[in-house]
């Protein structure tokens, strides 16, 4: 049939709004975006949904915390979500908050069906609760403390409406056995089989102590418990609310093919998800993956511990391709990874700057200079170093769509970064750049230059659904026409790039990035994430004012203080750790001096030291304040600011 695709319907998990985003909640998403550009590109009809999860005490405690109510908290959080899927650039294609009025009805809508068929009764609910943080702490009646505060929670019990879960323990065990793709990886698979194996109790689906909820039809003291109110999510966003059927696009994407999640929330999606549906006699998704978790430097992210990493102060510095890169070429997708600054920038100058940026630009470059800007016509044969880099893209083709298929990013980017590899060993091997200066080697001239662009195309087909943004710009620079999003990964081989075509002009994509200050502008950043000025939190930060009033100045103190003691910071080529007297007083500093003063220099020095900043910590060295110098040049090198008279230890300047 003309135009007809075949569907595909991708989703996250909905985002809990209480508190902003960070790398690891990021990180479903933009694997997400990853699959679904690249599904795409394989000629199918992607829908793509995301969403923020707005009930629930989570929610409501806080939003009393900030004094506000739970909808101005929500009302203000899911922009945060959205404005951060824009810059990562996530082209999802349907956002779902489940406060909108429509979610209530598809809410209730599958109560009607679980309880006309018999799935739904009215029970005694037991837990413990915490009555301090108006929290329900555990579903068992053992002794527990409050994970909030820390007080023990009190044994509780109240009426509530119960799902029958129970009753499909065989269905759910039938259905992990006849379809073995239903949850993935396999060792996820066992682990949901042995728990489902070990008997399933029936669970409270209501709740009569939390007001922030969808109310229960027909009995206005009981709002939904969280899960059933979640995850129907995933119906609602393409229309389930909609007549008895449905409406028409839900009736084409549902069932989902990929319910994509975080390993933690593996239950819920593997074994209440399906058993709701199938109470609601609606189809099952195809598919439930869960990834590991993403640590930050080892440890598990916590905003609590400060140990979070945030994507802006990245996507401010090396842009958001450079963060999905890292992301999907670094962490082995479904297993627990690591994000660590160090690596990212590491991968960020290794594979990008030098690889592919590297790679685009002197390739365009020497087009645009031996050939006025038009990919030649190769007149030589081809030899079989030309036939090599042929085949080896050929190869790259078929091996990255299968892993990309597989959801195996890591080994796509791999075998992608071979294939980059190989064309800069092909180039200075063949060394175009002397080619040139012979004109009787200019056939050959065109056969390197014709085969590296060449290459340069399928490398960037191939990347678009993990870089979209400098990919398109490459795609424009080689001087292809229509979108590269439009274009088939399917259909994607050897010699589309045809010769007289007009390149764009040849600009760097990748620009190399001294590391140290990438890390430090980085970590300052976060810094001011973690403790904004004053700002509520979950706002972003305000913009200072162009012009200060001079209370505002006064504000900064500043003294005079000398060296006693310095040394380099391990690991930190601009870093020196000093230890300043500042009158009365010897604290620690850290000053990115390191490349202009050797430590036995500044030792002894007058320095300007401001006293009262927030300590922070620069390669895990805490600072206690700033060393103040001058930055020179268009390297910023840093001069040391001081006094011509000798000036007492400890004076301020105002
Ligand atoms: N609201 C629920 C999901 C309901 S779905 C019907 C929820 N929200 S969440 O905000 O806590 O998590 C959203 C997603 O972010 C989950 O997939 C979770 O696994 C993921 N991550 C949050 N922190 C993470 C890491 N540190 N690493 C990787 N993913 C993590 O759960």
């Amino acid at each position: 049939m003309a135009g007809w695709k075949e569907k595909f319907y991708l989703t996250t998990p909905i985002y809990y709004a209480n508190s902003r985003p960070h790398v690891g909640s990021a990180y479903t998403t933009l694997v997400c975006d990853t699959i679904a550009r690249y599904k795409r590109m394989c000629g199918l009809d992607v829908a793509y949904l995301t969403g923020t999860d707005e009930h629930g005490e989570n929610i409501a405690r806080a939003a009393a915390k900030q004094g506000i109510s739970p909808q101005e908290l929500v009302e203000r959080n899911w922009r945060i979500f959205q404005d951060l899927w824009k810059l990562l650039d996530i082209r999802y294609t349907h956002f779902i908050r489940t406060t909108a009025l429509e979610h209530a009805g598809a809410v209730q809508k599958m109560l009607r069906r679980a309880r006309d068929a018999g799935f739904i009764y009215k029970g005694k609910y037991q837990g413990r609760y915490c009555v301090f943080d108006n929290l329900y702490v555990t579903d068992s009646t053992e002794p527990a403390d409050c994970p909030t505060c820390g007080r023990p929670a009190e044994l509780m019990s109240e009426e509530n409406y119960f799902f029958k879960l129970s009753a499909f323990q065989k269905p759910l065990l039938d259905l992990y056995r006849e379809r073995p793709g239903f949850v993935k990886p396999d060792f996820r698979r066992n682990e949901v089989i042995s728990f489902v194996e070990s008997g399933l109790k029936d669970i409270s689906i209501s709740r009569k102590s939390i007001k922030w909820g969808i109310p229960w039809p027909g009995d206005e003291e009981q709002v939904f418990y969280v899960w059933f109110d979640a995850l129907t999510s995933y119906l609602t966003g393409i229309g389930f609310a909609e007549g008895e059927q449905g409406s028409e696009e839900f009736r084409k994407y549902w069932p989902a093919d990929f319910h994509m999640i975080g390993k933690e929330i593996i239950r819920f999606h593997a074994v209440y998800w399906p058993a709701f549906l199938m109470a609601a006699s609606l189809p099952l998704p195809k598919t439930i993956f869960a990834h590991g978790w993403l640590l930050f430097e080892q440890e598990k992210m916590s905003k609590s511990k400060g140990n979070v990493a945030y994507c802006e102060p990245i996507i401010q510095v090396l842009g958001s391709d450079a963060l999905r890169y890292y992301l999907l070429r670094d962490v082995v997708f479904g297993q627990d990874g690591n994000f660590s600054r160090d690596a990212l920038l590491t991968r960020y100058n290794s594979d990008l700057a030098n690889g592919l940026g590297n790679l685009a630009s002197r390739t365009l470059a020497m087009v645009e200079r031996y050939f006025s800007g038009e990919i030649p016509t190769p007149a030589d044969g081809a030899d079989e170093r030309d036939a090599a880099v042929e085949s080896r893209a050929a190869a790259t083709i078929r091996a990255s769509l299968e892993q990309y298929d597989q959801l195996a990013f890591s080994r796509a980017l791999e075998a992608i970064w071979e294939l980059v590899a190989e064309v800069d060993r092909y180039l200075v091997l063949e060394q175009p750049w002397s080619l040139a200066e012979d004109a009787s080697k200019r056939g050959r001239l065109a056969r390197v230059l014709g085969t590296a662009a060449q290459a340069l195309r399928t490398v960037t087909v191939l990347t678009y659904p993990v870089l979209p943004q400098a990919t398109e710009k490459i795609w424009q620079q080689l001087g292809q026409r229509g979108k590269l999003a439009e274009q088939r990964m399917d259909e994607l081989q050897w010699g589309q790039l045809k010769p007289g075509t007009r390149i764009g002009k040849p600009e760097a994509v990748f620009p190399r990035v001294d590391k140290e200050e990438a890390y430090e502008r980085i970590e300052a950043m976060e810094q001011e994430i973690r403790q904004p000025p004053s700002a509520p939190a979950g706002a972003l930060t305000p913009t200072a004012p162009a012009r200060i009033s001079i209370e505002d100045f006064a504000k900064v103190e500043m003294r005079v203080g000398e060296v006693r003691s310095a040394e380099r910071v391990v690991g930190a080529d601009k870093l020196l750790k000093l230890m300043v007297d500042i009158g009365g007083e010897v604290r620690q500093v850290v000053a990115g001096i390191a490349e202009v003063y050797r430590a036995e220099e500044v030792v002894g020095r007058k320095v300007i030291v401001v006293v009262n900043l927030q300590p922070r910590k620069l390669r895990g060295v805490e600072s206690n304040g700033m060393i103040v110098a001058a930055s020179v040049g268009p390297q910023g090198k840093p001069v040391l600011a001081g006094f011509l008279e000798d000036v007492p230890v400890g004076s301020r300047l105002r």
